[in-house]
């Protein structure tokens, strides 16, 4: 046993003078079999990391499904967690993620979040909007652990056209990582967040006055505007 691991020390050395490598699973597909491109890949250990991820998308109307693995060059990066965000009109991004750093730790394909329809209480101001077309907000019920309001605007990419957005809605509470210059990548988009915030989400007034008339909305929509007209004196 010790002479064992005396002849593996050298090449035990070797390895981490040249940087060790991390090997991770990669597949993409749009079911859970995620049966394109199966193998692995490597990176920088020191660095890099493997990613598993399933995520469900319908800002384009229609309910789209993505999954793969692949590696991470950068471990680190802005958005770690699963997330969801509703922004109404049956328009919603789901994202499960995996990051680890030990070989093959994403081989597992991760399941969609599927997203409670059970109301929790809360309210957010709602609306999703492309390209400086009026986000009109209407106050909604928030389902599920979608706990927060979100509000932010930015760019989202598909390929490499940017889109300027502004999206409201309910959120999960990790979705508070989102802050001015993060970027959310998925299958087809990387939304690139410009402004914005997350709040913990309002309680729906059992009585009395119109919910869309709350200060909390109010609150929420004058920075909106101001976020808007900084895209857009950027763009
Ligand atoms: C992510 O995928 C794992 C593994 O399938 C599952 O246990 C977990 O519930 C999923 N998370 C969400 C938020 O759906
Ligand atoms: C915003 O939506 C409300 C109700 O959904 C509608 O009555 C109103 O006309 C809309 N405003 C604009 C400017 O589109
Ligand atoms: C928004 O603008 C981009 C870039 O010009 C374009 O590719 C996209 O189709 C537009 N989207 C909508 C909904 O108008």
């Amino acid at each position: 046993m010790v002479s064992f691991i005396l002849c593996l020390l050298p090449a035990l050395l070797a390895m981490s003078a040249q940087g060790e490598t991390l090997t991770c699973n990669t597949c993409f597909g749009q079911t859970d079999t995620c049966s394109f491109a199966p193998g692995t890949c490597q990176d920088n250990k020191a660095t890099g990391g493997c990613l598993s991820v399933a995520e469900a998308i319908t800002l384009d109307g229609t309910q789209n499904t993505y999954f793969y693995k692949q590696c991470l060059s950068s471990y680190k990066s802005d958005i770690e967690v699963p997330i969801s965000f509703t922004v109404g009109n049956g328009k919603y991004v789901r994202i499960n993620t995996t990051r680890c750093n030990t070989d093959n730790c994403n081989s597992a394909v991760l399941g969609v979040p599927t997203g409670s329809t059970t109301e929790n209480g809360l309210q957010c101001p709602t609306c999703f909007a492309l390209n400086f077309t009026l986000c009109n907000s209407s106050v909604t019920p928030c389902n599920g652990d979608e706990t927060y309001c979100i509000d932010f605007t930015g760019f989202l990419y598909q390929g490499s056209s940017p889109s300027p957005f502004q999206a409201k809605g309910c959120a999960t509470a990790s979705a508070q990582a989102i802050k001015p210059g993060a970027n959310l990548i998925s299958t087809p988009y990387t939304f690139s967040f410009f402004w914005g915030q997350s709040v913990p989400a309002q309680k729906i007034p059992t009585s009395g006055a119109s919910p869309a008339l709350g200060k909390f909305s109010f609150a929420l929509y004058l920075p909106g505007l101001t976020g808007l007209l900084l895209v857009k004196l950027l763009s």
